[in-house]
């Protein structure tokens, strides 16, 4: 298995399908800018995504999450689905729920294992108005509710922005709590470049759990496994929820995560520039063991804990090229 500069090993594989969304949200990819999508013939078919699997696999990777731009703009994503769920246990999807209801099943019947819903509000007008576009709470919750019925883990994933959804958080927990659905609540993270993120935009895990603390007895559970992004908490009653605290509590430290976008590059961080170019050992009729041996020299190079360098560099001044979150799923 391989370990990186700071003796991290790799574990959990990020597949982005597309760069594509059905949505602009505020803090990921906001209304109004020109965006530049991939073509058609740059992005990786289901047979290249299901042969770096394979391939990763054999690397110790047991976990593949398919992201996006939104996962479920790719056209029969339960095709990729089964022969993913061919090669490893566990296959997650995260998605902004809008047309998962009626897709869910099928990727379920295909293995789909775990789904995580990106939910920023309760309230209708404030989701339209951090998603840009028209969207009702029912839509999602639909999607949910379905997946629930399919026997799928769900979570959902509040990305908290200070006072335009940080007031809503006792009512997820309430919302969520008999559902038994865990929700987690995550620091709005300066991702990309376009987001207008600053410090002061941050409503941190503190907060967040003094907002609970006004109606609950909030217990902290840690990191309920190693290299998990979110910390654990429970309340009195056994309902738990996380929050992944990247800003204040960032976790680079245990960082397992290697992404691979929808045009075939590998980045080692949410946060980089850069990404390595797999595609063209792919199309290049390289062998299985070099493109092993290209992921294992990209993991084993890595030095990548933005996070933990984030306040540094915000006080030097410095601004480091970023890929929008968008072209690499969270
Ligand atoms: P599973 O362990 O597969 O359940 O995934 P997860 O718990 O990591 O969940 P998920 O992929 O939904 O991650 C939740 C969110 O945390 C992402 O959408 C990102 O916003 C954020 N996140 C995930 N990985 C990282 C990371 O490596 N660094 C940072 N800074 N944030 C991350
Ligand atoms: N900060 C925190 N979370 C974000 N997400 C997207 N952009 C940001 C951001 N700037 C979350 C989404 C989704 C996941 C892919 O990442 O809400 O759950
Ligand atoms: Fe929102 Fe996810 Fe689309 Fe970004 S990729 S705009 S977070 S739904
Ligand atoms: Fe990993 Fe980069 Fe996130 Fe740190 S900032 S946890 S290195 S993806």
């Amino acid at each position: 298995m391989p370990f990186d500069q700071l003796g991290r090993e790799l574990k959990d594989l990020r597949v982005s399908v597309t760069d594509r969304c059905n949505f602009r949200c505020s803090f990921c990819m906001p209304d109004g800018h020109e965006y530049e999508f991939f073509k058609r013939e740059e992005i990786l078919s289901f047979e290249e995504i299901a042969r770096v699997v394979r391939i990763a696999r054999t690397l110790g990777v047991k976990k593949v999450r398919l992201t996006g731009g939104e996962p479920l703009m790719r056209r029969h994503l339960e095709n990729l689905v089964a022969l993913i769920s061919q090669e490893v246990e566990d296959t997650a999807l995260t998605t902004n729920g809008f047309l998962l209801k009626d897709k869910v099943k099928d990727l379920a019947l295909a293995g789909l294992k775990r789904v995580t819903v990106s939910l920023p509000s309760l309230r209708d007008q404030t989701l339209s108005e951090l998603v840009g576009r028209n969207v009702k709470v029912s839509q999602i919750l639909d999607g949910i509710y379905k997946s629930l019925e399919l026997g799928l883990y769900v979570k959902v994933n509040v990305c908290v922005v200070k006072e335009i959804n940080s007031d809503e958080i006792l009512d997820f927990i309430d919302f969520f709590k008999p559902l038994g659905v865990e929700v987690r609540f995550i620091e709005f993270m300066d991702v990309g470049t376009l987001n207008g993120w600053s410090l002061d935009r941050v409503f941190s895990a503190k907060d967040i759990i003094k907002a609970i603390s006004q109606k609950y007895r909030v217990i902290p559970l840690g990191k309920q496994k190693k290299g998990e992004t979110a910390e654990g908490f429970v309340l009195e009653d056994g309902y738990r929820f996380g929050i992944i605290a990247s800003i204040t509590q960032p976790f680079c430290g245990e960082c397992n995560r290697l992404r691979l976008t929808a045009d075939g590059k590998l980045f080692t961080c949410l946060f980089a520039g850069e990404g390595y170019d797999l595609k063209k050992l792919l199309r290049g009729g390289a062998k299985d063991e070099e493109i092993r041996e290209f992921i294992v020299s990209v993991w084993e190079s890595r030095r990548d804990r933005y996070s933990e360098e984030r306040l540094e560099l915000l006080k030097k001044g410095e601004k480091p090229k970023k890929v929008e979150m968008f072209k690499l799923g969270g």
